[in-house]
């Protein structure tokens, strides 16, 4: 398992815009670079409780611009993602990292065997592929942009797109998911190479690929399957490996391991 340890200057004063902030793997990651110095403005589709995560960051510290702002964002509009980068560089000057994290999971099996002549129709899990695929499609195309325009001599950027084990293995039932998280990687290796096309801005691009992980995600998945998945991940464990994805300068990263699976490099 990739488990770097990084400094705790290494996030210092980073600014970090992130999706999917108000709970699971995405808050874990809101509370653990707040904690390293950085400061980080996240969106999310629960207004409620993204706005309890945003106070609760912000709770132990005084600062201006505050620590952590939340954004109310729901990943598969267009204008509603750029309202996040926004925000973020008005309040922060400038934007350092990127995490597109923000997923759903469908319920029910498209593929379902009960499934019969009659009984085919659509059903609305294109909702899994709108906020997996698209969201993350949106939020790296306009990342990309942002994180040109933030060029400075030495200057660290990155962008990390938040995929699964089910991004490069099956996984049985989940086949909507399974298609968005392929996608995604695939997102990544392309950006990967042509993210800074036609000049070079050395732009680090990741993806990362958690096995399961205790979150609300995966509640509802069926006991049996679950107990299967073992070791199942805390979010705090795949926040602690995005942090040092973000704050291995310099590193390029392919990393294999029980849990997580970290896949990128530098763009060109
Ligand atoms: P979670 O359900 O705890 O968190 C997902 C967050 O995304 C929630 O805060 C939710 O409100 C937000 N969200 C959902 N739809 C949105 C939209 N349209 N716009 C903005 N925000 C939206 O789930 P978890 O596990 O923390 O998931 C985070 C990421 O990790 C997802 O991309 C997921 O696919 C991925 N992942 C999760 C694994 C797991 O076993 N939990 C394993 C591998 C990857």
């Amino acid at each position: 398992q990739f488990h770097p340890t990084i400094s705790r200057e290494s996030l210092q004063d980073k600014v970090i815009v992130l999706t999917g902030g108000a709970h699971g793997i995405g808050k874990s990651l809101v509370e653990l670079c707040t904690q390293h110095g950085a400061y980080v403005c996240f969106g999310d589709i629960d207004e409620k409780a993204g706005r309890g995560v945003e106070e609760s960051a912000n709770a132990s510290q005084k600062s201006s611009p505050p620590t952590a702002r939340f954004v109310p964002v729901d990943v598969t509009n267009y204008q509603s993602v750029l309202s996040l980068f926004k925000t973020a560089l008005s309040l922060y000057g400038r934007i350092d990292h990127v995490v597109a994290n923000a997923g759903i999971v469908e319920r029910g099996n498209w593929f379902d065997p009960a499934l019969t002549v009659e009984s085919v129709e659509e059903q609305p899990t294109t909702k899994v592929l709108d906020v997996n695929l698209l969201g993350c499609l949106y939020t790296a195309r306009i990342a990309s942009v942002y994180l040109r325009q933030n060029r400075r001599e030495g200057q660290d950027r990155s962008l990390t797109l938040v995929s699964s084990v089910a991004g490069f293995k099956e996984s049985p039932g989940l086949f909507v998911y399974q298609a968005s998280k392929h996608g995604v990687l695939g997102l990544m290796r392309s950006l990967r190479k042509y993210i800074t096309f036609p000049t070079t801005h050395n732009i680090r691009v990741n993806a990362i690929c958690p096995w399961m992980t205790e979150t609300a995600m995966v509640a509802g998945i069926e006991d049996g399957w679950r107990k299967a998945q073992l070791p199942i991940n805390q979010p705090l464990d795949v926040a602690k490996v995005i942090t040092g994805v973000l704050a291995a300068e310099g590193q390029e990263e392919r990393v294999s391991g029980m849990a997580m699976y970290v896949e990128g490099g530098r763009a060109w």
